[in-house]
């Protein structure tokens, strides 16, 4: 047996036994004639003591260790003189009887410890070495506690985990495809799956009326913080079902996860908002709900007065920043240029200031009278020691331009607090958006997504107008301002689903090339079903108090796609391209 007990086991209650240990040594410290070994497994921390009462073997095994050196420890347990509060074994230690040097290790590139002195390169190079750090650590085991309760709670809800095949042909899910070519069939490629979408609606057709599965994801697209080319979703279907059921049951999951693995008893019930109301209210179709400063809409109150800025435009609207009057000019100044940087996009900023001595102070003083200022400042219940921020342009534009100004002063003012959780329902989402580049509609969630049923008969106008005003059947999960998960209920008639396919300007030819399979299945007594995704590394980001995904996967990859322990992507030889019918045009990589 290489050991009895674990490095975050021993307690004051085993004083006095004889135990093996077996882990990684963190750091060896000398003091007079005594040496302290700190040594570390998944479960925690140990020390080990020798002294000079120690045999000389033990002393010139410790002679040989380095950080990083594998050994069994055996030893006998003693309550320590100097105790540690901060770690569960901090009440005793081992004084060694055997010190066996299972292996050596180079030196690590970087320090083992909690606030490692290595840079995120170079820990991504060496992932094994960083995923020895204790954050990382806590990140993996929080991941591994929510998979295991989602399994829990919707096992006992009937559902069946059920694996689909990642060698498929493309599902659209408004990403570009991973590509995988055919040996066996040449010139032919199979899509690694953006989600499972359409096998899902196949376990339906064939029964399956619950079924879930954690599951890898793939798309090629541009990567952010919340973003990674594979990802795992917990994908969810389920058959004879109406929006609300699915909103229930998940609503459920949801509360049960917070409750089980983080001690919060979340909003009950979840609250629910339009897609119109938070693109109004908060310029965002994920709006993080932890403070107000809620967008409003001030055309009517500040267009006609002379002010050409506003009078020639659709839309302008505010919002207003709790004491943040106090702004100097060159504050506010910093604030203009922050939102006409591209990722903003504003031409400029119009400011009023709620002075605390009750005067108001504002950037188009010349066209406004302070009456008609304070007008403003009523209609928002903005208040004293208040500044309001004001944009215009398009509508949608400039409420999104708002709403991204709305989450920078959160941000600023750190109203976004990491363990507060405001979860919340998005729904009644447009069915299509017109793209004006394209010419053409696109789903908004993808193209399996019904349209509400008072809709249909503006789903089979021939007016642009009417189908704008078509709402779908879909709803997403916010929390905090993140996306955590989104679905629909779905088409379940043939017709319905080909007139959707005319709708996104697929002819009936190319829908029939890429989903004959699945128009076809529905021929076949297709139940009404509907269902969701949650994105999985998200969830436990968000779990974990973070933005970033990536700390929550084993081995992820950075903003180019590329996993630099593996070097990975890279060139394959000739006999394989040959192999696969593939030539490259690619230039030759630089040395
Ligand atoms: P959707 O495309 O909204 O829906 O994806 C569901 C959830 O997956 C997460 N997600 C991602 N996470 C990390 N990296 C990515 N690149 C990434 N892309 C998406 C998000 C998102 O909310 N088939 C539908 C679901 C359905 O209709 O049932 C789908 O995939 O958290």
């Amino acid at each position: 047996m290489y050991r009895t007990n674990t490095c975050g086991e021993l307690r004051i209650s085993d004083v006095g036994k004889t135990v093996t240990l077996a882990g990684w040594v963190q750091r060896i410290r000398k003091m007079g004639g005594m040496s302290f070994i700190d040594l570390r497994d998944r479960y925690g921390i140990t020390q080990l003591v020798v002294d000079d009462a120690s045999s000389d073997a033990v002393k010139e095994a410790l002679g040989k260790l380095g950080r990083e050196a594998v050994i069994q420890a055996v030893g006998k347990v003693a309550e320590r003189q100097s105790k540690n509060a901060k770690i569960d074994t901090g009440d005793i230690e081992i004084i060694l009887s055997e010190i066996n040097i299972l292996n050596l290790s180079a030196t690590p590139p970087f320090t083992i410890e909690d606030n490692s002195d290595g840079g995120e390169e170079l820990r991504a190079k060496y992932r094994y070495l960083d995923l020895r750090r204790g954050p990382l650590k806590n990140a993996l085991m929080l991941r591994h506690k929510l998979a295991h309760e989602v399994r829990n709670y919707l096992d006992a809800q009937g559902f069946m985990e059920i694996e689909t095949p990642y060698l498929i042909k493309s599902t659209p899910e408004g990403a570009r495809d991973f590509v995988v070519p055919s040996r066996m069939n040449p010139g032919e490629f199979y899509a690694l799956p953006q989600s499972p979408q359409t096998f899902k609606q196949l376990l339906m057709v064939a029964g399956y009326d619950r079924y879930f599965q954690i599951v890898r994801c793939f798309r090629d697209e541009d990567l952010r913080a919340d973003r990674q080319p594979e990802f795992t979703q917990i994908d969810c279907e389920m058959s004879f079902v109406e929006q609300e059921d699915v909103l229930n049951t998940f609503e459920g999951m949801m509360r049960t996860l917070f409750k089980n693995v983080v001690g919060v008893e979340i909003a009950n019930p979840i609250p629910r908002i339009s897609w119109y109301d938070a693109m109004d209210r908060y310029g965002s179709d994920k709006p993080d709900i932890r403070f107000g400063m809620e967008i409003h809409e001030i055309s009517p109150l500040v267009q006609g007065h002379g002010f050409s800025v506003f009078d020639s435009v659709e839309y302008v609207g505010a919002i207003a920043v709790p004491g943040a009057a106090e702004y100097t000019r060159k504050q506010t100044d910093e604030l203009t240029e922050w939102v006409k940087r591209p990722q903003v996009g504003a031409k400029g900023l119009v400011y009023i200031k709620l002075n605390p001595d009750g005067s108001i102070k504002s950037s188009v003083d010349k066209f406004y009278t302070p009456e008609q200022l304070q007008a403003v400042a009523d209609a928002m219940g903005a208040k004293t020691g208040d500044l309001i921020l004001v944009l215009c342009g398009e509508k949608r534009k400039t409420q999104t331009m708002l709403g991204v100004l709305r989450i920078e002063m959160g941000n600023r003012l750190g109203l976004r607090k990491p363990n507060e959780f405001a979860p919340l329902w998005v729904v009644d989402f447009p069915l299509l958006e017109w793209s004006e580049e394209d010419g053409r509609f696109y789903a908004m969630h993808h193209p399996f997504t019904a349209p509400k049923p008072e809709h249909m008969e503006l789903f089979y106008s021939d007016r642009k107008e009417d189908l704008e005003k078509v709402c779908a059947n879909a709803y997403d999960f916010v929390l905090n301002g993140t996306e955590l998960g989104g679905g629909s209920i779905r088409i379940h008639q043939a017709d319905v689903q080909q007139r959707m396919f005319q709708v996104l300007g697929i002819s009936k030819e190319d829908a029939d090339y890429k989903f004959g399979f699945i128009i076809n299945a529905f021929k076949f007594g297709a139940p009404p079903h509907g269902g969701l995704a949650f994105g999985f590394d998200r969830v436990c980001a968000l779990f974990g108090g973070q933005e970033t995904i990536r700390d929550f996967i084993a081995f992820p990859k950075n903003n180019m796609g590329r996993d630099v322990m593996i070097d990975s992507p890279s060139r394959i030889d000739q006999v394989q391209m040959d192999e696969l019918f593939l030539s490259s045009t690619a230039p030759e990589p630089k040395e």
